[in-house]
């Protein structure tokens, strides 16, 4: 299916953020209780990443599933205030329509990465076709390199053990399964450095357990408004003696 053909319903998200309405998963993007507050605390924070850039720590991190962009945004506004260069590796099977990228609020703060969000919506516009496949690189700013990886995430090469972090944000197990079993986690493993790290938003049983037998050490942590608890996933080092 194309992303043009789909009805995205934008819905305003408790911080004042929007989120969308997907009608092919039956799932908002973000949580209700605050999309940006979310993206900050499980994926910026559980990550380190947003440690990294405060402390001027050049960082590579991969996301699986871009959707609207607002975890990669809010890195921008982190890495532009503390002018610490990152790149970025993006997994999507379903870029949405720049129509759809336009109308949707993001917020005060991020008004200070807008000339960066104009730059990507000028690049989703120029793309050949509604939604193609394969590796395309996005220049939005001197300081960021944006790589969108378009197709399914599963199928894409991703083993390279250069990232200090994983934004593990796809839908949920029980709609978008896929993303979520060991097969899929053991790549995201060799994708991380050692000491990297993974932060998703579920806490399942069987989403832990996944993680832990592909070897990641894993921990719950306290969760933003409305979720208790989310999940990050360290890969340890390696000590072959
Ligand atoms: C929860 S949304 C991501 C929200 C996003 N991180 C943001 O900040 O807006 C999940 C994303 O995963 C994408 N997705 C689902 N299945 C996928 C697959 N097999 N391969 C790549 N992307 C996939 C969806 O198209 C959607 O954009």
């Amino acid at each position: 299916m194309n992303s043009h053909q789909i009805e995205y319903t934008p819905q305003q998200t408790a911080d004042g953020v929007d989120t969308l309405y997907s009608p092919i998963y039956n799932q908002t993007y973000h949580s209700k209780h605050g999309a940006l507050r979310e993206a900050e605390h499980v994926f910026l924070v559980g990550t380190g990443v947003k440690q990294r850039l405060l402390d001027r720590q050049p960082t590579r991190i991969l996301e699986v599933g871009f959707g609207t962009g607002l975890n990669f945004l809010l890195t921008a506004y982190y890495s532009q205030t503390h002018r610490t260069p990152f790149h970025y590796v993006a997994l999507e099977n379903l870029i949405l329509p720049d129509e759809i990228l336009t109308a949707l609020n993001y917020g005060e703060q991020l008004q200070a990465v807008e000339p960066i969000r104009q730059k990507f919506l000028w690049w989703r516009r120029n793309l050949p076709v509604a939604n193609p496949v394969g590796e395309f690189r996005s220049d939005v700013s001197q300081h960021i390199r944006l790589v969108m990886k378009l197709g399914d995430a599963t199928t894409s090469e991703i083993r390279n053990e250069s990232c200090h972090a994983i934004y593990h944000d796809p839908f949920s197990p029980t709609v978008n399964p896929e993303l979520w079993t060991e097969s899929f986690f053991s790549q995201l493993y060799g994708a991380l450095k050692p000491e990297g790290k993974l932060a998703t938003y579920s806490v399942k049983g069987t989403v832990r357990r996944a993680l832990q037998s592909v070897g990641f050490e894993v921990q719950k942590r306290h969760g933003p408004p409305g979720k208790r608890e989310v999940l990050v996933a360290t890969k340890p080092v390696r000590n072959e003696h």
